[in-house]
């Protein structure tokens, strides 16, 4: 099974890395506001996530005193690396929380009110943010569990929301395109070039954040039901791409590029209001983003409906980039009638420390 390092020079593990089939998501809140502490929980995590991207646990798990406790939790012994990758995020709140306003990266703030924004605040935000993506689901939970226990054992963060994701939904370079809980492939026209990712995923930040990125997190619940009960040409019109093929309607191939000029008797072949038109960077002056999500489901609701859908995480240079693109999709787009934005987070991803440093400490 395949390790990923986790210290730099660039940008931490997770964000171009090829996605791994599992995802737990975990955001965090900070219960201390002294600098000191989120410093020392930023160097254990730090320290521990080197450790668990290698496969190796955090501690012993069987103490030499066998009256101690151990720091690791043991139930990913065994189970390799499975190409996990931990990336730490950093939300808006927490710099003039602690005091180190000077150091909050220029773009970072809360996302403005968007068009189609159905959110529980319970379950959007947060001070910390934990990407663990891993091939096996249970390196990806044992990831987060340990480093939760840290933030919690040291009185620095406890936990805010978590969202456990299956299955990619997104590909990066050489991997095929896999299907979102709709049914459809996602990830065809995604930034797979490091000129697209210099461009329009790593920042420019003056400073200690240069070369990171802003995530962002939407938890995308989907009407499943009703999506199963619509038939396969309006689903169709409703991306502008073919679902089986995953060719764009103008097209046969799914790497063929959509022509949106084409018209046919009622308007264009690919409708102005589809996910894919509104989206594509031809309509949105160049602009694109790295979208990196997973399905999820979290079993059934209070109405005994499916409840699941996509776990949207994207990396842009600024949030600004989503905002644009959310305001239009939530504004027009087809596939509204069939999906709600439940939850929302917007972090900062620093770059990838140094061997021996740790995430953020030029702020300290
Ligand atoms: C394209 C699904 C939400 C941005 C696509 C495609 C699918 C898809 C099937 C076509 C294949 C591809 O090129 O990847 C979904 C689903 C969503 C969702 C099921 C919600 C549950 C979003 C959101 C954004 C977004 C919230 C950004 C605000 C894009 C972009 C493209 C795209 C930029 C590429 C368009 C192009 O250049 O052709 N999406 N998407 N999507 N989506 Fe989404």
């Amino acid at each position: 099974s395949h390790a990923y390092p986790f210290y730099g020079p660039g940008p931490q593990a997770g964000i171009a890395t090829a996605p791994q089939r599992h995802v737990v998501y975990m955001t965090f809140d900070l219960t201390s506001e002294n600098p000191r502490d989120l410093q020392v929980l930023l160097a254990r995590w730090s320290a521990s996530i080197a450790q668990i991207m290698k496969g190796e646990p955090i501690s012993k798990v069987d103490p030499d005193r066998p009256d101690a406790g151990a720091l690791d939790t043991g139930e990913a012994l065994d189970l390799g690396p499975a190409s996990l990758t931990v990336t730490v995020g950093l939300g808006p709140d927490l710099f003039e929380k602690t005091g180190l306003q000077a150091h909050r990266p220029a773009g970072l703030r809360p996302l403005k009110h968007l068009p189609g924004d159905a959110l529980t605040p319970e379950i959007s935000g947060g001070d910390l943010s934990l990407q663990a993506c891993a091939d096996d689901p249970q390196v990806a939970y044992h990831a987060i569990r340990v480093l939760a226990r840290l933030a919690k054992s040291t009185g620095t963060a406890s936990t805010r929301y978590a969202v456990m994701g299956f299955g990619r939904a997104s590909a990066g370079k050489g991997q095929a395109t896999p299907r979102n809980l709709l049914g459809f492939r996602d990830g065809t026209r995604n930034i797979t070039s490091d000129a697209d990712r210099e461009a329009f995923v790593w920042t420019d930040e003056p400073g200690w954040g240069k070369g990171g990125s802003y995530q962002v997190m939407r938890k995308i619940s989907m009407f499943i039901e009703s999506w199963d009960t619509d038939q396969i040409d309006d689903q169709n019109a409703v991306f502008g791409r073919f679902k089986v093929s995953g060719a764009p309607l103008t097209g046969t191939q799914e790497f063929d590029t959509p022509d949106f000029t084409a018209q046919g008797p009622h308007g264009p072949v690919i409708p102005a209001n589809s996910h894919i038109s509104l989206a594509a960077h031809e309509h949105n002056d160049g602009l694109k983003i790295l979208r990196r999500s997973y399905n999820y489901t979290d079993g059934i609701n209070a109405l005994g409906m499916l409840d699941a859908g996509l776990l949207f995480l994207s990396y842009q240079n600024t949030p600004e980039a989503f905002e644009r693109l959310q305001t239009r999709l939530g504004a027009a787009d087809r596939l509204n009638d069939y999906i709600s934005h439940v939850a929302s987070g917007v972090f900062y991803i620093p770059p990838a420390p140094a061997e021996g440093s740790y995430i953020g400490a030029q702020m300290f």
